[in-house]
């Protein structure tokens, strides 16, 4: 699958956002090695700190089906003029489960998008110890 046709399926997945506090909608759409794509979309509440960010609600929904392998994930912000990457948290989430070289693309309203590695949006992982001592790469 192409990364337009996975920011296609994020794109869609935003449209299901529960965004009603920061009218910012976000979806996401994580690829899997056996070729299935898990979505998810942002999920806000009124307490603002429970709200759940569109990667990790697809990180959770593609584990409890039993997929923890990833070959990509791509994340699209309609609401945003520029293209918006996974944040702080997601980066950290993600990174439980994917290497260094996994792909994460990502646009805003418009159709440019930008292609990254985890390994640039999360550097000097400071628990990689632990991370090595599962050996799952
Ligand atoms: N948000 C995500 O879903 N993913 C991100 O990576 C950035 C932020 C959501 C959380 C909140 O509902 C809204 O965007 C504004 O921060």
């Amino acid at each position: 699958m192409d990364k337009d046709e996975l920011l296609k399926q994020a794109e869609e997945a935003a449209n299901h956002a529960y965004a009603p506090y920061s009218r910012f909608r976000v979806g996401a759409a994580l690829l899997c090695e056996d070729g299935s794509v898990i979505t998810g979309c942002n999920v806000e509440n009124r307490s603002f700190g429970l709200t759940i960010c569109a990667e990790r609600n697809a990180v959770a929904k593609a584990l409890s089906l039993g997929k923890s392998a990833f070959s990509a994930i791509a994340v699209s912000c309609p609401d945003s003029d520029v293209p918006v990457p996974p944040c702080g948290a997601c980066r950290q989430v993600l990174s439980e489960f994917v290497s260094g070289t996994f792909p994460v693309h990502y646009r805003g309203r418009g159709p440019d998008s930008r292609s990254v590695s985890m390994d640039s949006l999360l550097p000097h992982d400071s628990l990689k110890n632990l991370k090595d001592r599962l050996g799952r790469g």
